[in-house]
């Protein structure tokens, strides 16, 4: 069996840094590596609109923002298949059928689902289509027949999900899907970036983000209002690196190489964590130096960006060709799951030619 990469995003803002780290970054190098058979990069635009019905055009816009990022970073429509969510009809068919399989009091345990149920207010109105979403992502996933799901730590309930979801269709209706695994980032300060108010989270609407297409300038300005530690007032002042935003960025984005080009006092992350935690260092000292190493994974991201973006129409081939690879990669496995589920009538030739010998039998 190949291994098959799926993983995607919501197309409703620019992709930030927390993206990058936690899953796009890791995407590209396991594009080139080579290991994989096939790999899928889907714009959820179906999903973005389970909580944005009445806001249509935001996603629609963001399509493009989503996948010159994609682009950006390194994704290649040579070697992935980059495509639009809404464009495979087969999703919804499957997502129909697997509603089947999962219960209401499951879907109510999911703990993304029930934490963003929180976040948006939906207590009392929650759209059916919102609370339904981890089955139609457990279709996105099956439908490729993944066995990888590169994404952040809050994805891991819904591949937990949709491996139920196989594992119960698989045991109905006989082995025909894939059980996926979760692939997280292996630095443990890449699993969830927080923004740079110190929040838990980056999101669009907190407004604490690092965005891949921000320019140096807002780059610089955002790293320089960064929330440090708040008890570190004075340069004297011994500081903590725990749970300390900047750290936390730099755990995640430097490496040795970056001191000796911009920070030669220290020869490495740990040297400057003592001295911090000690006392006598600045957070302005930190926070430049921070801007350095971020300005340089983030120069090239933010030029390439530009670049491609001086012709829109070919990216929209670049997604129009995808979804056409897509749309026949998901038509197979339904037609599998179809053949498996015994709702493929009029292949099964047995089943007529059984029925009519049945009936002929009967009305003599
Ligand atoms: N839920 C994911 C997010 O919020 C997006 C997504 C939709 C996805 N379908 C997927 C991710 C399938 C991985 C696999 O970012």
């Amino acid at each position: 069996m190949g291994k098959i990469i799926l993983t995607g995003d919501r197309p409703t803002g620019r992709l930030h840094v927390g993206h990058y780290v936690g899953s796009l970054k890791r995407r590209v190098e396991l594009q080139d590596s080579g290991e994989f058979d096939e790999i899928y990069i889907m714009i959820a635009d179906a999903q973005a609109l389970t909580d944005n019905a009445d806001n249509p055009e935001k996603v629609r816009q963001n399509i493009i923002e989503v996948a010159l990022d994609y682009l950006a970073c390194g994704l290649d429509p040579a070697k992935s298949v980059l495509f639009i969510q809404s464009q495979i009809p087969e999703l919804c068919e499957m997502t129909f059928y697997y509603m089947d399989l999962v219960t209401v009091s499951r879907l109510q345990r999911n703990p993304t689902v029930k934490s963003e149920i929180q976040m948006r207010n939906f207590e009392a109105s929650i759209p059916v289509g919102f609370f339904t979403y981890p089955i139609s992502q457990a279709a996105d996933i099956t439908a490729f027949k993944a066995t990888t799901v590169p994404v952040g730590e809050d994805q891991a309930p819904m591949i937990e999900q949709t491996r139920e979801i196989v594992h119960k269709f698989n045991s109905v209706y006989g082995d025909t899907l894939v059980e996926p695994d979760i692939l997280l980032p292996d630095n443990k300060a890449c699993l969830r970036l927080p923004g740079i108010d110190g929040k838990a989270k980056m999101s669009k609407s907190l407004g604490n983000c690092i965005y891949l297409s921000d320019t140096e300038a807002e780059v610089k300005k955002k790293i320089m209002s960064m929330f440090t530690d708040p008890n570190h007032l004075r340069v004297e002042d011994p500081g903590q690196v725990e749970g300390n935003p900047v750290f936390i960025y730099l755990d995640a984005f430097c490496r040795d190489g970056h001191f000796a080009e911009y920070l030669p006092d220290y020869k490495n992350l740990d040297e400057l964590k003592a001295h911090y935690m000690r006392g006598g260092l600045g957070d302005v000292k930190v926070k430049k130096f921070l801007n350095n190493v971020l300005q340089d994974e983030l120069r090239p991201i933010r030029e390439r960006r530009k670049e491609i973006a001086q012709d829109i129409p070919a990216v929209y081939q670049i997604l129009e060709e995808g979804s056409r690879k897509a749309k026949a990669k998901a038509a197979e496995t339904l037609a599998e799951m179809k053949r498996a589920m015994k709702i493929n009538y009029f292949e099964d030739k047995e089943l007529i030619a059984e029925q009519a010998e049945r009936f002929r039998s009967e009305t003599d």
